[in-house]
């Protein structure tokens, strides 16, 4: 078994092996936002699940590298677009791309980055690239649909809490679980165990954009490094958010689509009235215990996976430290 910060080692290397190819690339307009994204840093969380998966099935690490960097920019990719539809100013404490340089760069920078994750997926070993494609590709299509519903969701007020989980679960947490697919596949996993590791990072997922969720209210803005609020400005249907609309008495619903049906509110304002709705009504609580309901049904799947538990352990103890996070 390879310790996390062993784990870890190998993406950074990666990764840094990966920025300084990119050093004199030309157009630097295309390469410079690129290589800006991910001199960022960020969690490596969707890398780090891949090797871990790949391990826990005492896999060759190394041969799930190249891979997990590709999980790593695709990610970083989807940030790009992302913050360009949310209009986000801040990502991971700087200005995000869009702003930097402008949505045109953002753009193309992202689509390059898109093929670049391509190319280092495809350094898979040969005996499961097959297998390996149809995940990510299957993966990418499902994180543009759950994008699409997340801002089709923006401008429609009959959302259900089963929509959103859906939503959720195809922006977010099919690139967990497809992270940690891939990493089973390469570690030569059974089938029905990397479904169940599947199933793992799906469901840990959805506890993770819930918890996202409740950090772009909650959060500290330097610790999160984004924006504070940015959710409640676009008027984005989180749990928060329908929670508060089911629970809400006639006149608190009525002030809360009050402030999603303005126009030209000041966002400092809106942001403040609805996180005090929020508090009012406690639904904070109520996300975390929907945050630690798909926790433990993810770890319901993992235990059916006949391994070693020290590896189980490992994962168990990232995963709980990812519930606890600040950032
Ligand atoms: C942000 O992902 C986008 C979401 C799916 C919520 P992360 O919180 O993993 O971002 P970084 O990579 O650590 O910055
Ligand atoms: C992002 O969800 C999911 C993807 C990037 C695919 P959010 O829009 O909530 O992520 P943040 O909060 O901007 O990181
Ligand atoms: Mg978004
Ligand atoms: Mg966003
Ligand atoms: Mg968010």
């Amino acid at each position: 078994m390879n310790n996390l910060v062993a784990l870890k080692k190998l993406i950074d290397f990666e990764l840094e092996e990966f920025n300084n190819s990119l050093l004199n690339k030309k157009p630097s307009s295309l390469y410079e936002p690129i290589k800006y994204t991910l001199d960022l840093g960020g969690k490596r969380m969707r890398p780090l699940l891949n090797l871990i998966a790949c391990d826990l099935f005492d896999g060759n690490v190394s041969d799930a590298v190249k891979p997990a960097l590709g999980l790593e920019i695709f990610h970083n990719f989807t940030l790009l677009h992302d913050d360009i539809m949310d209009k986000a100013p801040l990502r991971r404490n700087q200005p995000t791309v869009h702003k930097k340089w402008n949505p045109d760069i953002a753009i193309l920078s992202g689509d390059t980055m898109f093929v670049q994750s391509f190319q280092y997926v495809m350094q898979s070993p040969t005996l499961h690239l097959k297998e390996v494609l149809d995940v990510f590709t299957k993966t990418a299509i499902e994180v543009c649909e759950g994008q699409q519903m997340d801002m089709d969701f923006e401008s429609q007020l009959n959302v259900s809490i089963p929509q959103y989980i859906k939503m959720i679960g195809l922006k977010t947490s099919v690139l967990l679980a497809g992270s940690m697919k891939i990493g089973a596949i390469i570690g030569n996993a059974r089938a029905e165990d990397a479904q169940h590791i599947y199933e793992f990072g799906k469901n840990l997922g959805i506890a993770f954009q819930l918890q996202d969720d409740i950090l772009d209210v909650f959060g500290s803005s330097q610790k999160v490094g984004k924006q504070t609020g940015g959710d409640i400005v676009s008027n984005k249907k989180t749990y928060l958010l329908l929670k508060a609309m089911d629970m809400a008495d006639r006149y608190k619903k009525e002030e809360l689509q009050l402030w999603m049906h303005t126009t030209n509110v000041d966002p400092v304002e809106k942001v403040e009235a609805v996180k005090s709705i929020y508090e009012y009504l406690g639904v904070k609580a109520l996300a975390e215990a929907e945050m630690q309901k798909f926790y433990l049904k993810g770890l319901t799947h993992l235990n059916q996976i006949p391994c070693n538990q020290n590896n189980k352990d490992q994962l168990i103890n990232f995963a709980e430290n990812l519930m606890q996070r600040e950032s």
